[in-house]
């Protein structure tokens, strides 16, 4: 994150701190160091979603690089003479293509891809281009790769060129590195047949050499980065609905998603025809990005893992008919999916799944310590279904919390029925989903204060404000979710951990707005929400500070004039940190007393992120509209007395 020293904003904030008649007072008593904050509490959701794996962190640039989308040549446009042929060296991907010699020298056979909304490269930078090949019996074939870019005339030039001779009639990996002259954003990817002899083709892969972790194959940089500066303490995946499919064959099966990555089937993405106004027929999953990857980014970034599995149900949204859904007494594959799955993430390198951890390069365990059974699932039938699961897990393997759900909505008869049950089933954690309107956020400062503390905790596992009439990024939603996260904090005893939700969007293939990141092909951009998420992922503390006003709770109550507030100490640092939101309009004086502070004068460090205009958003094209600033106060005995500047959040460190 960027910090900016911004004068004109501590200028205010000192000016405005002489007058502090008739200020709001927030005592914060540092004495008695409340609940722990979980480790967890701050972390990350990711669903494929808005292209956020196959075209987003997953850094593959060819769009169905195997043939197997339903139609095996969306993406491609093949030219000469060729034939999609089924009987390919991946069983389950068993298409491929086949060139033949047109006819004639003057003639072309060959194919080229447009990539995920273009092909983009960067002028000298490498890119690893891979291919399955083989000939025919023993006379060589001969392919030219080449990145081309449209040019102004619309003739196509390339900016990378390389020929591959073909010299087995053995499927073989054949690499090539491609280094373009000039950036290309809106490329294409070409393949010649260069010989009279044909060839056969099959996962024909570009990524480029500067990956996360420098891993081939891996991760967009700027993207994984973007998470690992969140720093997140869970990081659930793969979803959301796609967890559950709009059928059970469209479910995400994670055994599908991991071993050699050629050999994961393709499956359709029910995020491509969920809203006819954002119809995507190119968006499918390749499983590249895979359980395997998920726990290793997991770990790259210090996340506690948090995989979420199909309960058996298919998405209840789509299907009320108790036949689309597994039978109760058919659980058994479901069940063992769960049970695998957490051999593959712990088990030793003698036990099946563990063995393929071992062979994929991870011969460590991963320490999987959550695992969520169902996403946004409902009544009865959920309830029936989850115990299933968890006694299950329970008798194998009794540490592992189990994250159940309490629907898609925060409250209402779903939502009400579902908790006393996730009680009865003594899962360990209640998942609850929120994307609700400025005037629910403003509503729910106190949400968790009387929630039972002897029953499940709390993960509140996607959440955004939805503004009324503006699903679009906004700094006022930012800051209103910023204020709702006061009412997190302060209920760290029973919230353990909160995600935002969703967290990638690509600007040309979102279908769910508002979205945490948002990237093209080339750059990427962190909204106010993900400073939100990023100011208190930064502050998160050790222990929760009272911190009450006239004796309530800071969380936009009558008379408070829209502020919400919470504190934390970090025993690690010695340091006290408070959380301001002014969710008004109005600059509003204000005093912080913290109780038990030695007296005398204590620098405080601030950091507000601020804007005036409430409907604006950093954007690729300007990233750094809303910044977090820094700047510099004091508690002078105990008492820091300024005037909170309109729509502001701010995070004010003491040493
Ligand atoms: O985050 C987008 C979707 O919202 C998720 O897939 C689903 O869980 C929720 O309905």
């Amino acid at each position: 994150m960027k910090h900016f020293f911004n004068s004109t904003l501590i200028a205010a904030m000192l000016a405005a701190s002489l007058q502090s008649a008739a200020a709001e007072k927030i005592i914060v008593d540092t004495r008695k160091p409340g609940a722990e904050i979980s480790p967890t509490m701050y972390g990350l959701f990711f669903e494929d979603i808005n292209y956020a794996a196959d075209g987003g962190l997953y850094a593959e640039m060819i769009k169905n690089r195997s043939f197997e989308f339903t139609d095996p040549l969306m993406g491609w446009d093949a030219f000469g003479k060729f034939e999609i042929k089924s009987d390919g060296p991946f069983e389950r991907n068993p298409h491929y293509i086949r060139l033949e010699y047109p006819g004639h020298p003057h003639k072309r056979s060959g194919l080229q891809n447009e990539g995920f909304f273009g092909v983009s490269v960067k002028e000298n930078e490498n890119y690893q281009f891979s291919v399955w090949a083989r000939c025919d019996d023993s006379r060589n074939s001969k392919i030219e790769v080449s990145l081309v870019k449209p040019d102004m005339d619309e003739n196509f030039q390339a900016v990378a060129k390389a020929t591959i001779e073909i010299t087995s009639a053995e499927w073989t990996r054949y690499t090539v590195t491609l280094t373009p002259s000039m950036n290309v954003s809106d490329g294409l990817l070409r393949i010649m047949l260069r010989s009279e002899n044909p060839v056969e083709l099959e996962h024909i892969s570009l990524f480029p050499e500067d990956t996360w972790q420098n891993r081939p194959g891996g991760l967009r940089r700027d993207l994984a980065e973007k998470l690992d500066s969140l720093h997140p303490g869970i990081f659930r995946f793969p979803g959301g609905c796609i967890v559950e499919g709009t059928d059970l064959d469209s479910r995400y099966q994670w055994k599908n998603s991991v071993g050699q990555v050629e050999n994961r089937p393709v499956n359709e993405n029910r995020w491509h025809y969920t809203f006819d106004h954002r119809y995507f027929p190119d968006y499918f999953q390749s499983y590249g990005l895979g359980f395997f990857e998920f726990f290793q980014l997991s770990e790259d970034i210090g996340a506690e893992p948090l995989p979420v599995l199909s309960v058996g149900l298919a998405c209840q949204f789509q299907n009320s008919d108790e036949s689309a859904h597994v039978s109760p007494d058919s659980l058994k594959p479901y069940i063992d999916d769960a049970l695998d799955l957490i051999e593959f993430a712990n088990g030793p390198v003698t036990s099946t799944w563990g063995k393929l951890r071992a062979e994929m390069g991870h011969p460590e365990p991963f320490g999987l310590k959550y695992i969520g059974i169902g996403n946004e699932q409902w009544d009865e039938p959920y309830v029936i279904r989850l115990r299933q699961f968890v006694d299950a897990i329970r008798s194998r393997y009794p540490d592992i919390k189990i994250v159940g759900s309490s629907g898609p909505s925060p409250e209402g008869k779903r939502f009400d029925y579902l908790w006393p049950q996730m009680k009865e089933l003594k899962v360990d954690l209640v998942d609850e989903h929120f994307y609700s309107p400025e005037s629910w956020f403003l509503a729910q400062g106190t949400r968790y204060d009387g929630y039972d503390r002897k029953g499940p905790k709390v993960f509140a596992g996607e959440y955004a404000c939805h503004g009324k009439g503006k699903k679009f990024n906004h700094f006022n939603a930012a800051l209103l979710e910023a204020a709702f996260m006061t009412g997190l904090e302060r209920n760290a005893d029973i919230v353990e951990m909160a995600t935002y939700a969703p967290l990638f969007a690509h600007v040309k293939g979102w279908q769910w707005r508002p979205d945490l990141i948002w990237f093209d092909n080339e750059k990427s951009v962190a909204t106010s929400s993900y400073h939100v998420q990023k100011m208190y992922a930064d502050n998160r503390g050790t222990n929760v500070l009272q911190t009450t006003m006239a004796g309530h709770p800071v969380a936009g109550l009558e008379g408070q004039n829209g502020i919400f507030s919470s504190a934390v100490t970090d025993k690690r640092t010695g340091q006290y940190i408070i959380k301001v939101v002014n969710t008004s309009s109005e600059p509003q004086p204000l005093e912080i007393e913290l109780k038990g502070l030695p007296k005398g004068t204590h620098q405080v460090k601030a950091i507000t992120l601020q804007s005036s205009d409430p409907d604006a958003d950093n954007t690729i094209d300007n990233p750094y509209l809303i910044t977090p600033a820094e700047s510099q106060f004091a508690f002078e005995n105990q008492l820091l007395s300024t005037t909170i500047p309109a729509s502001t959040f701010t995070v004010y460190i003491v040493q």
